[in-house]
């Protein structure tokens, strides 16, 4: 089976330039988007067909929809930059696609063709490349998903599936105010267990994560710390990030992949970028309790959370139960810092892409 064509159908009646102008002044995270949205459908035996580039606006499903009753459904996050000699780039697109099929894999869907991914990724971004944000930290946030489509109430794997990008322009996921952000360990959920989804990019997880993060934002804080959920012990990842470690050697711990947490693409390429400044990075179990007596003892000097949406977000304190202990002096250290500018410079072609990271459309 041939991958389809995209048909292009321009939004009849785009957003007013005056009001995207507003619109995109200080757009802050997932709130303002474009005038189109990618579509293409699959339905076994036929395969993937019906690409269209087309008006955003809402879908109609049928209440039986299988998503919305068994949940099959998975996304990715992946932002696109306007460089300062105008182009525009993709950060690792590959890895989305690549990831993006993993998810896929893990729930039971239809797989997409790589090439198809990325495809639709930059049709998205060229229908609506005149809405980058014009802010320190701005790009054109791309959220490519897919979703169980079969009208049909059976728990099974559903053949027929939809598959769409939508595009947001985007600044700081964080307060920019802030020099740092602030975690709440949670002790009594946990977000994915051995032999669960954890790995995988799925709706299911975050709605599992909810409480928790409802949690944290009623005590003051930005983001959950989730541990493992055989022992309590060991830090996974946040809500939507991962975490890294720094101590006072220059190392840096970062938790395994082991199938419980997101293989973040962020993660990779800090752990590349630390290895080419000479850094030495374990990927290694990490326990809270040594987290906080490694903070106290001034050995971890330094704790970030990395993503899409993140990008290098440095942590200056963590609250467990009625405790609380700062990291480092309670903003972002030299490393975390070093670490930030080589990932954006990179992703904004200021600097040489020795990995191959960047994609120009
Ligand atoms: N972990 C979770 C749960 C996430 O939602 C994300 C964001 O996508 C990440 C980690 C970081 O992944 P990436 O760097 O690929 O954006
Ligand atoms: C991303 O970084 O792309 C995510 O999906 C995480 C979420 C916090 C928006």
């Amino acid at each position: 089976m041939s991958a389809p064509a995209f048909a292009r159908l321009p939004h009849p009646s785009p957003v007013a330039d005056d009001v995207r102008a507003a619109a995109i002044a200080d757009p802050a995270f997932g709130r303002v988007f474009t005038d189109h949205m990618v579509s293409i459908r699959y339905t076994e035996g036929q395969g993937w067909h019906d690409a269209q580039v087309m008006p955003r606006g809402p879908l109609t499903l049928d209440p039986a929809t299988a998503v919305l009753h068994y949940a099959q459904e998975i996304f990715e996050g992946l932002k696109a930059y306007r460089l300062d000699d105008g182009s525009m780039a993709l950060f690792r697109v590959e890895a989305n696609a690549a990831r993006f099929n993993a998810s896929a894999r893990r729930m039971a869907m239809a797989e997409l063709p790589e090439e198809l991914f990325i495809a639709a990724v930059k049709e998205a971004v060229a229908a609506d490349a005149h809405w980058f944000p014009p802010v320190d930290g701005g790009a054109l946030y791309l959220r490519p998903f897919m979703f169980a489509s079969e009208v049909f109430l059976g728990v099974k794997p559903a053949s027929e599936y939809q598959f769409l990008v939508i595009t947001s322009p985007v600044g700081n996921y964080f307060k920019s105010s802030a020099p740092a952000i602030s975690l709440w360990v949670s002790e009594d959920y946990t977000r994915a267990a051995p032999g669960g989804t954890g790995a995988a990019k799925c709706g299911g997880n975050y709605a599992a994560s909810l409480i928790a993060q409802r949690e944290a934002i009623a005590k003051g804080h930005d983001q959950v710390v989730f541990l493992d959920a055989a022992e309590h012990r060991w830090i996974e990842e946040l809500g939507g990030m991962n975490m890294f470690f720094v101590f006072d050697d220059g190392s840096l711990v970062t938790p395994p992949l082991t199938g419980t947490i997101l293989p973040g693409i962020t993660r990779d390429a800090i752990i590349t970028l630390a290895h080419d400044a000479g850094l030495t990075v374990r990927e290694e179990a990490y326990a809270i309790d040594q987290w906080q007596a490694d903070a106290e003892s001034g050995r971890l000097t330094e704790s970030f959370a990395c993503g899409t949406a993140a990008v290098v977000t440095p942590v200056g304190k963590v609250t467990r139960g009625e405790k609380s202990f700062t990291i480092g002096a309670g903003g972002q250290g030299q490393v975390t810092e070093m670490l930030k500018a080589r990932l954006v410079d990179i992703q904004r072609g200021r600097a040489a892409d020795p990995h191959g990271w960047v994609t120009r459309i």
